[in-house]
């Protein structure tokens, strides 16, 4: 389970807050996806999860023990983490980007070889044409299975995705969040999702936290937040927008 309570950060010595007193949990299993608009803090909230950023007040505990208390790679190769964008390493290929985290934790080339075999064609790109490949040589969508991919290597109870289907055309995106809903079936991670996008939080949430300037206005089921908002805002991100046009814009 991750847990925050009265979480804040601030980057200027307290003048402002990227985040301001979030509190929030996440069950085991269950995929939570934090919403908002372009910086709103959500990939600080991400960070502050796995600790490659310090909050400057509250707590965030993994499995009950405060982050800042543990070892930060040991608690890395607990949680995986798929950056925004796409954030492979352009002079690494599919093979060394997958293994990065085997790696630093020392494995035998040869468990290193298996693991990736086994992660490439989870991700349904055969290790036989994609190990060898470099980025610059994969489709957007295919990158972004590889970041994937990378973030499952350690087989890590934890997954923080940050935006990680942003940059892709509407069919590639809709055909990763397919693969994800069936790989979270498959794998039973616990997930934290990071979007702007109405439609994809609505589709991938088990429950959906509603981050606004920092703070949370809402968190719930999906149907939770249609029938009861609980805030002005979270009911304006509903009934201000044209049909269809779920995508949350800059305020
Ligand atoms: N290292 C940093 N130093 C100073 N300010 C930062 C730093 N990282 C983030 N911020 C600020 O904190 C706020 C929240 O940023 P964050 O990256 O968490 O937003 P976000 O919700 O992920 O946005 P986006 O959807 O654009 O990725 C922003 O105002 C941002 O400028
Ligand atoms: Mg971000």
């Amino acid at each position: 389970m991750i847990k925050l309570t009265h979480v804040s950060k601030s980057f200027d010595g307290g003048q402002s807050y990227a985040v301001k007193d979030l509190s929030f949990q996440v069950r085991k299993g269950e995929m939570l996806v934090l919403l908002g608009s372009s910086g709103c803090g959500k990939t600080t909230t991400l960070k502050m999860i796995n600790r490659l950023i310090e909050p400057t007040q509250g707590t965030v505990e993994v499995d009950g023990k405060d982050v800042m208390g543990r070892n930060p790679v040991e608690l890395r190769r607990q949680i995986g983490y798929v950056f925004q964008g796409i954030g492979l390493f352009p002079h690494m290929t599919v093979e060394q980007n997958v293994e990065i985290v085997p790696r630093l934790l020392g494995w035998s080339s040869r468990s290193k070889r298996e693991r990736m075999q086994e992660l490439l064609s989870l991700v349904e790109l055969p290790p036989e044409s994609f190990a060898k490949r470099f980025p610059d040589e994969l489709s957007g969508g295919q990158q972004q299975r590889i970041g994937v991919a990378r973030a499952l290597a350690a087989d890590p109870d934890y997954l923080l995705m940050d935006e990680p289907f942003g940059a892709l055309d509407a069919l590639t995106r809709e055909a990763l969040q397919q693969e994800l809903l069936t790989l979270k079936k498959q794998l039973k991670k616990t997930i934290v999702f990071v979007t702007h996008d109405l439609h994809e939080a609505l589709l991938l949430g088990d429950r959906i936290a509603i981050l606004h300037e920092g703070h949370l206005e809402q968190i719930g089921t999906k149907k939770d937040i249609l029938n009861a908002p609980a805030t002005q805002f979270v009911r304006d991100l509903f009934t201000t927008r044209e049909p269809g046009t779920f995508t949350l814009r800059d305020t």
